[in-house]
């Protein structure tokens, strides 16, 4: 047991991943060395394409890798699959559409028998702001509003590792913040890893422990850009006009253009 709790949250190594497609083979990954320790917030960024929800779905156990190993805690990716070690929020919501808001949040906890569920499950939707909508369906809400019940079901069980796909795409700009800090707040509760897929830099900046930048395909890992954000200053809103957060931005901005032209697909802003 101890291993599992010393063992880095995700191991991914020398990991290649090819996908054959009719118009031939398709080299979505190569040469993938990457670790994220036990409570550490780890950002992929890069252009579209470049093999991000590819190396989520690897580490989720959802496909497997042309070459290279994946281990999570320790154990091999379909192992903390069935031990279910990790939560998934991806970027459809994937919810069952014939469970109200309320069951599909409290769904994993169903399934593992836990106690005292109505009360986690509320719990839970009051943070994502959706305790009116408890009872409605998913067809009844926004993309917004889905993606937030699928990121309330995936904290359902605090794990102790998140993998998020670009969880806030779908949201407006104010509930976006509001979830990030939200985020931050579960992680620094929970000691939680997370691995969190996204297209904003200044979102990635704020907040990751280091923010892995992608190549266009065959992705690759261009560069590890560590946040040096001001260590005695919690990530709170006072961290979005601080320099540290500018200066990490254009390092990370920096780090995604160099080498190549044009970036496509990848906010700036
Ligand atoms: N199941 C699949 N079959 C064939 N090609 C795929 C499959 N999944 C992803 N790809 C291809 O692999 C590359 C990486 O895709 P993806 O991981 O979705 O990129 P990203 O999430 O960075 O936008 C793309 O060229 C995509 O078309
Ligand atoms: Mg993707």
């Amino acid at each position: 047991m101890s291993d599992t709790l010393s063992a880095p949250a995700v191991t991914v190594a020398g990991v290649d991943k090819t996908f054959e497609t009719r118009e031939g083979l398709v080299h979505a990954l190569e040469a993938i060395d990457l670790e994220v320790k036990a409570g550490e917030f780890v950002s992929l960024i890069g252009p579209s394409g470049c093999g991000k929800s590819t190396l989520m779905r690897l580490i989720a156990d959802l496909d497997q890798p042309t070459a290279g190993t994946v281990s999570v805690f320790g154990k091999t990716a379909k192992q903390a699959r069935l031990d279910q070690d990790y939560g998934i929020a991806f970027q459809q919501a994937g919810l069952l559409p014939w469970r109200t808001v309320a069951q599909n949040v409290g769904l994993p906890l169903e399934l593992h028998g836990v106690a005292g569920r109505a009360a986690r499950v509320a719990e839970l939707l009051d943070m994502v702001g959706l305790t009116d909508f408890a009872g409605r369906y998913p067809d009844q809400l926004s993309g917004g509003m889905q993606q937030r019940v699928a990121i309330a079901r995936s904290l359902a069980e605090k794990p102790s590792l998140l993998l998020m796909d670009e969880p806030f795409g779908a949201l407006d700009e104010m509930t976006r913040e509001r979830m990030q800090t939200e985020l931050v707040r579960i992680c620094a509760e929970t000691g939680a890893a997370v691995v969190f897929v996204t297209h904003s830099i200044p979102e990635a900046v704020y907040l990751s422990d280091r923010v892995v930048v992608m190549s266009p395909r065959p992705g690759r890992i261009r560069e590890i850009v560590p946040m040096r954000l001001d260590q005695t200053q919690d990530r709170t809103d006072a961290l979005r006009e601080d320099t540290s957060y500018f200066e990490m931005i254009t390092a990370v901005r920096e780090a995604l253009h160099g080498g190549a032209p044009t970036t496509r697909g990848v906010e700036t802003r």
